[in-house]
């Protein structure tokens, strides 16, 4: 199947099971995001998240082995944009990828990329952030959609969306609710950038009626 040009060509990375992935996919399938995703890529060789994409024909890639933990070298990097590029990618969506982006992967898609964070930013960056914020004994956290920048999880933010915390909840059962609201929040902000609707000065991120 082709793409038509009013359709946004997007790039996902991943690291996990995908299921942000998944989401965006049914969003894009059921014509709420005017989009397609054209490719994934993964940092491991047998994430879930590739399989989704080949089942459904999309191209799917493993870059790495990196002998970094929390980042790529830029010439894995550079294999990435350019496997992006290839398939003339316009928006990179971060789906649950565990690496943080740099030169050159960032500036090839300055203001064109979205992460999805399972916490209400600033609180809790970084890894686990539901367990953070467990541990720290907030009532509500939730998950943010936000532009990535050259800082951890400290990009403009596009969408917000609370989650309560509730007596007895464990990592596991905060989390899988955090991931619901992921699952409506990350498409909606992607139907959004694929509409033109999202004006950003500075930090603020406008939403364009
Ligand atoms: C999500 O909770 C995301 O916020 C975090 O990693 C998880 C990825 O889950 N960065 P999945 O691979 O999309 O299922």
């Amino acid at each position: 199947m082709g793409v038509s040009s009013e359709e946004l060509r997007i790039g996902v990375l991943g690291s996990g099971t995908g299921s942000n992935c998944e989401a965006i996919l049914q969003a894009c399938e059921r014509g709420q995001i005017p989009g397609r995703v054209v490719v994934v890529v993964s940092d491991i060789a047998d994430a879930l998240i590739l399989e989704r994409a080949r089942k459904r024909g999309i191209p799917a890639h493993f870059v790495g082995p990196s002998r970094f933990k929390t980042k790529l070298e830029p010439e894995l990097e550079q294999r990435i944009v350019d496997i992006l590029r290839e398939k003339g990618v316009e928006l990179v969506a971060l789906a649950g990828y565990m690496r943080v982006v740099k030169t050159p992967l960032l500036s090839s898609f300055a203001g064109k990329m979205l992460n999805v964070h399972p916490s209400l930013l600033p609180s809790f960056p970084g890894l686990h952030a539901w367990e953070q914020a467990l541990t720290y004994g907030v009532r509500v956290t939730g998950c943010t959609v936000h532009f990535v920048n050259e800082g951890v999880d400290a990009g403009p933010v596009i969408l917000q969306q609370a989650v309560p915390v509730q007596a007895g909840d464990t990592p596991a059962t905060l989390h899988q609710r955090i991931q619901i609201a992921e699952h409506a929040l990350l498409p909606e902000a992607i139907r959004l950038f694929a509409l033109r609707k999202l004006q950003v000065t500075g930090r603020q991120v406008k939403i364009l009626e």
